[in-house]
């Protein structure tokens, strides 16, 4: 146990959780977890940066657990918890705020894209949210972190804090490497393929849930956006075409190149169809299972009460040497 390199992971419970999410990174952890000494959080901490209604809030983090155990994370063998049970995430995280520069967290592209659509509700949490998330990260001591695409600057900060506190003290963390899968670690938007697919988009069609029946997956896959080329292509120019094709070969196991040479000839009718039942097929034990884990909450929160138990004697450990480091005083009762 204790020799076995860590793997720290999370995702923020501010929406159902698409396919994106799903193959981007939920799916890629499973493979790690005999591997490794992996820790997978619902970051409901991070999920507040954006308004949310308390009592979705609570459904979407149970969902969220129940989700990852659907896509195959058993909690015999990995720690599942919440951001919010296990203080020292928030504690860790003022002590990172005051070594990040403004400068730093301005650059971010996340914040910027968030920004401008909610200039409304332009809160500090939203700006230092990437601190938050070197501590998520910082305090288990990982050494490698899966996650899409889009999370790697946020990543390449929390390296960077890490390496900041190392040297202003001494070594006190690990410095974690970012796993990227290859393919589909960015699936775009179905009606928008030049955004990523995102569960906080407005237009629902833009994304499939990992919870959407198959009607609704076979209608969001016929409205998807194409081109008018008219042919199977893995291909820049024809980007909708490119990103279908790219979910098709996660679900499938199928390369580019053999769908394409499956579809030579086809129009998009045929190719959209068969991809609808591939997702369907994908998703199917997926969501069944989602939805028995869903009628026994009793059984969801031992998991997430284990979970926190383990996730806080390590937390504290390292949250503990960075206080004392720090220059706090212990307190003696
Ligand atoms: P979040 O909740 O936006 O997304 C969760 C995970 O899903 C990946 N992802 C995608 N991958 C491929 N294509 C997409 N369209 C797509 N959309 C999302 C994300 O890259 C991510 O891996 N800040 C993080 C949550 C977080 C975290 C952490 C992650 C908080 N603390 C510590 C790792 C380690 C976020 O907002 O992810």
């Amino acid at each position: 146990m204790g020799d076995k390199k860590v793997i720290f992971s999370g995702v923020q419970p501010s929406g159902d959780l698409t396919i994106g999410n799903y193959l981007g990174a939920i799916r890629n952890w499973v493979d790690l977890q005999d591997e490794y000494d992996c820790y997978y959080c619902i970051v409901d901490l991070h999920a507040i940066t954006v308004p949310q209604v308390a009592k979705d809030l609570r459904r979407r983090t149970l969902e969220v657990l129940a989700q990852y155990m659907a896509a195959g994370l058993d909690p015999e063998k990995v720690t599942l918890f919440v951001q919010s049970h296990v203080s020292a995430h928030a504690e860790l995280a003022w002590v990172l705020n005051c070594m990040t520069y403004m400068g730093e967290l301005n650059r971010m592209t996340q914040f910027k894209e968030k920004s401008r659509k909610s200039e409304a509700n332009l809160n500090a949490g939203l700006f230092t949210y990437p601190a938050l998330m070197a501590s998520d990260i910082l305090l288990y001591q990982a050494n490698a972190v899966p996650v899409g695409d889009d999370q790697k600057q946020h990543l390449e900060l929390a390296r960077d804090l890490a390496n900041r506190f190392n040297n202003r003290y001494s070594d006190t963390f690990k410095i974690p490497e970012p796993l990227i899968s290859k393919v589909g670690a960015r699936i775009m938007d179905l009606q928008d393929p030049t955004s990523k697919m995102s569960k906080s988009s407005e237009n629902e069609n833009g994304y499939i849930l990992i919870k959407d029946d198959p009607k609704t997956i076979k209608r969001k896959i016929k409205r998807a956006v194409t081109d008018s080329i008219g042919e199977v292509n893995y291909s820049d120019d024809q980007p909708g075409i490119k990103n279908m094709i790219t979910i098709y070969s996660k679900f499938s196991g199928e390369s580019y190149e053999e769908i394409v040479n499956k579809y030579k000839g086809e129009g998009y009718g045929k190719f959209k169809g068969d991809l609808a039942e591939v997702i369907i097929e994908g998703l199917r034990p997926v969501r069944e299972r989602f939805e028995e884990l869903m009628s026994n909450k009793d059984y969801l929160e031992n998991v997430y009460n284990e979970g926190a138990k383990k996730a806080e004697r390590v937390a504290r450990k390292t949250l503990s040497k960075v206080y004392r480091k720090t220059g706090f005083i212990k307190r003696k009762y």
